[in-house]
């Protein structure tokens, strides 16, 4: 566990600290050479017969992990041991087994180890605490994990602890005005007069919106600190000065600790617990899929879709007003594309601006309001069990077809189509090569070939595929080729003898796509459907152009979005072929939601023969229009934060660094309207050039169209705020307060001045108070209330100790709003490095420890 010590020990401590370890081993030969290699001392200790190691002696901390090897010792003189070579004040951190797994009862079976049973663990663990309190331990805390371990926490404090003197106890109410110059004074004493042991307590008793906690962890980091104790009487409990004589105040003077919260009637601190690993996690009935950070297969996963909002205003994006039509999604299809997106094969292009999500652009399912079955297109988010349709890509579906037929047909017979028919000119009894004649969009072709009556050879990947294509399309045996070399090129020529083909419809890249390319017959037309090499702008030989050849790049997507009339277009001819032969729904291979992974890593291994479908609910076998729909399955899905394009958004501050960053985020995740507060309004270049950057990306693209008011309304006053509440509500009812707005003065306490001090606090506490109060008055009902805290304040930051403070009661703000059922959430970045107040300067304060986060590891 030495390292995980040094590990905690390092993060935990925002400054470097020099600690000297010792481990005590019962072999020294078992132990791995990389801690041999360490700053960590090694000692041999066999506590079976030897006794405690007096090299241990004047330790701060021992931390001891039980073992079955020491049950035998005797436990009083074990504790006795380790209390002598404690220092005074120095801690015990000990650690058990309170219930054993499965594998490990086993193991210790196997082993021949004692047959343990959960009671005797427990029984262990209540005689050794009763034995450390009878040698004269202090027990402080105690922590369980959720598989089977617990740490427990004791404090050796040998001599009597004293009363704390009448002038050392300072009252810190929320209003410093009251305390600053005595605290200051305190402290200067303190720092002078290095031999006192005396503490010094500062108590919190008049609002649990106090910033006792900010401020002495900022203290505590400042020369004469270290003295400092806190007692934060969160209930305001405390009536008249702390009686140090009565308990719980007597346990809390001989524990001796430097911060501690009574609240709920128990004695507590504040501190920083790892997140539980779902919580992010919800069960959802309304859910897409998308890719996680890490953008591969692994990190796809099911979203909850609640906080999903369409604009009122939304547009296409060659700007139309589009009219959106909900609908509950049955099955979406799977496309090449997805996978690339999904596995950052392909860059995102332009869409990547305006939606998180780049995967699902096909589907089929029932209109919302009428329940009639419709199938379409939309630019992403079609893995879903919802989604606000534009009218102008949906379709009624043929009443023969499935929805899984449907989905079958959209993007692969699209493509054809375009490919084919409108942009080739196919012509009765052409011929032409079809790749991966097996997949979705051969299919297609051969089904529209078929129908030309084109002279048709395909090429395909497995065995299996030949066989299929043979039994279901009656393609003879010899003009089927391997995809998987270039042999085609050869065997083409020789059946054409040497004139090759009319059309080649590619999918195949590298040398297959340079000997698909020779395949061309004078006059051809050379049909680009893959992605990959456009992307990667290969290279071809002008020299064939001199053959009159054509070369017909197809990005069906492109023209789905910016060409109006497309879709409408595509539908017409799919609703007049769809009963005569031409149009034949594909096989499909069909996956469950819960299956998604699964199924895009089925067509990576590209054996899949027709169209991947994902399907999230299934359909009735009621064809006609009908109100009720299948219900979804019940998945465990992740929460994201996403905004209302139909609401407005305040951030104060929003012209400082991080809060011009920030409303590009919010952008990206939905918002659309903004009011930034500064006290003197638009100043600096940078922040003309953003603010006028933004309104030129909604002039190019209306879905960008984004407002953003600048408003100087002092927040700090209510009459401020509630003009500033006033103003935004104008735009758009209120989605959200951001707090931003500060003003640094950081210094020393001791050569701190009142009014900077003052200053500080009242930029981040006021214009909080101001909103929340008085949002709560005009019943504004809010989805977020945030406020961005620091390190400085969870951790302390010596010369911060005005900040801390005010984070601290916008910390306490948020709390009280939670316990209200109301938004309220208190962010502690750390540093930022490229933007805002520390952007560029070197901090020379204990923060130097923490090393400089990015703005975008803020904003991810
Ligand atoms: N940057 C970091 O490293 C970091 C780390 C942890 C936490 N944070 C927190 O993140 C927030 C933003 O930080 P930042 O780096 O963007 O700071 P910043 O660049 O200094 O921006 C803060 C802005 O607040 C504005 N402001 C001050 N008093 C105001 C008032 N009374 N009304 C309206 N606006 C006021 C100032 O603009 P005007 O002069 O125009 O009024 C200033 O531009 C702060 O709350 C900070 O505590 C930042």
């Amino acid at each position: 566990m030495a390292r995980e010590v040094d590990t905690q020990l390092a993060s935990s401590h925002i400054y470097p600290i020099d600690v000297s370890y010792t481990i005590a081993v019962k072999s020294v030969g078992g132990v791995s050479d990389d801690y041999k290699n360490q700053s960590f001392k090694l000692i041999e200790w066999n506590p079976e017969n030897s006794v405690f190691p007096t090299e241990i002696n004047s330790s701060n901390f021992i931390l001891l992990k039980d073992s079955n090897d020491l049950w035998d010792i005797d436990l009083d003189t074990q504790l006795q041991d380790m209390f002598d070579v404690i220092s005074d004040k120095g801690f015990l951190l000990s650690v058990f087994r309170y219930q054993l797994t499965e594998p490990e009862l086993a193991l210790n079976q196997m082993n021949g180890k004692k047959a343990l049973k959960n009671a005797d663990l427990e029984k262990r663990i209540v005689d050794f605490v009763k034995a450390a309190q009878s040698v004269g331990f202090n027990l402080i805390a105690r922590k369980l994990d959720s598989i089977g371990s617990v740490a427990i926490l004791f404090r050796k404090l040998f001599s009597e602890p004293k009363l704390p003197k009448k002038e050392n106890i300072i009252q810190i109410s929320s209003n410093p005005e009251k305390w600053f110059e005595t605290l200051k004074e305190k402290i200067v004493e303190q720092k002078e007069n290095e031999s006192t042991d005396e503490s010094l307590w500062l108590i919190a008793n008049d609002s649990s919106k106090n910033g006792i906690i900010g401020l002495i962890n900022c203290l505590r980091l400042e020369p004469g600190g270290e003295c400092l104790r806190c007692v934060f009487d969160y209930d305001n409990l405390i009536k008249g000065s702390v009686k140090f004589t009565e308990k719980p105040y007597s346990d809390i003077l001989s524990n001796d600790l430097p911060i501690n919260v009574l609240k709920n009637g128990k004695v507590g601190t504040y501190r920083h617990f790892t997140l539980n690993k779902d919580y992010d996690k919800k069960e959802s009935n309304d859910y897409f899929l998308n890719v996680g950070h890490n953008r591969d297969l692994a990190s796809l996963q099911w979203y909850d879709s609640k906080n999903l909002v369409t604009s009122k205003d939304d547009y296409d994006l060659i700007n139309n007003k589009t009219n959106k039509i909900p609908c509950n999604i049955y099955s979406a299809g799977m496309n090449f594309r997805d996978v690339m997106f999904a596995t950052g094969r392909i860059a995102s292009g332009p869409q990547m601006l305006f939606t998180d999500c780049l995967i699902g652009f096909e589907f089929a399912g029932r209109r919302a309001d009428t329940g009639e079955r419709v199938c379409g297109f939309d630019m992403s988010r079609c893995y879903a069990t919802s989604i606000d349709a534009n009218d102008e890509l949906i379709s009624r579906i043929p009443d023969n077809w499935s929805m899984d037929d449907a989905v079958s047909v959209l993007s692969t017979y699209s493509t054809v189509w375009y490919g084919l028919i409108e942009r080739a000119h196919m012509q009765k009894g052409e011929s032409i090569l079809i790749h991966s004649g097996a997949g979705g969009v051969g299919q297609a072709a051969i089904s529209i070939c078929q129908f030309y009556e084109c002279d048709i050879y395909v090429t395909i990947g497995t065995e299996d595929k030949k066989k299929f294509l043979m039994n279901t399309y009656n393609i003879p045996e010899n003009r089927i080729f391997s995809s998987r070399n270039t042999q085609f090129k050869y065997k083409i020529k020789e059946i054409t003898k040497g004139k090759g083909v009319d059309m080649v419809l590619n999918s195949l890249t590298g040398d297959k796509l340079d000997a698909s390319y020779e395949c061309i017959a004078d006059c051809g037309r050379f049909v680009e459907i893959g992605k990959f090499d456009l992307q990667m702008n290969k290279q071809l030989g002008m020299f064939s152009f001199l053959r009159d050849i054509s070369f017909i790049g197809v990005s069906v997507d492109q023209k789905l979005y910016m060409k109006r009339g497309f879709v409408i277009r595509f539908f017409e001819w799919m609703h007049k072929n769809c009963d005569n032969g031409m149009i034949k729904p594909i096989n499909q291979n069909v996956f469950k939601a819960e299956e998604a992974e699964k199924a895009f890593r089925f067509m990576t291994t590209g054996k899949h023969i027709g169209k991947i479908v994902i399907r999230t609910r299934e359909e009735e076998s009621n064809k006609n229009a009908k109100s009720g729909f299948t219900p979804t399955k019940k998945l465990v899905v992740t929460r994201k934060t996403y905004f209302n394009p139909n609401k407005t958004y305040i951030i104060t501050g929003g012209l400082g660094g991080f809060g011009l960053e920030f409303i590009h985020w919010m952008m990206f995740l939905g918002a659309r309207k903004f009011v930034l507060t500064s006290r003197h309004g638009v100043k600096t270049d940078y922040q003309k050039f953003i603010l006028r950057r933004l309104a030129s990306l909604g002039g190019n693209l209306k879905q960008f169209a984004t407002k953003v008011v600048v408003s100087t309304h002092d927040c700090n006053t209510s009459d401020g705020t509630k003009k500033l509440l006033a103003d935004a509500q104008n735009l758009a009812p209120i989605g959200g307060v951001f707090h931003l707005a500060l003003v640094l003065n950081d210094c020393l306490l001791e050569n701190q001045t009142y009014d900077k001090f003052q200053e500080t606090i009242d930029s981040k506490t006021k214009a909080f108070e101001n909103l929340d109060k008085i949002s709560r008055e005009l019943s504004i009902d809010l989805d977020y209330f945030v406020v961005f805290s620091s390190v400085a304040c969870g951790k302390g930051n010596a010369g911060q100790s005005n900040y801390g403070f005010a984070n601290s009661v916008c910390e306490r703000i948020c709390e009280s709003r939670r316990r209200d059922g109301l938004h309220g959430l208190a962010i502690q970045w750390g540093p930022i490095g490229d933007v805002g107040v520390l952007a560029d300067s070197e901090i020379n304060t204990s923060l130097a420890a923490v090393v400089k986060q990015r703005i975008n590891s803020c904003l991810e």
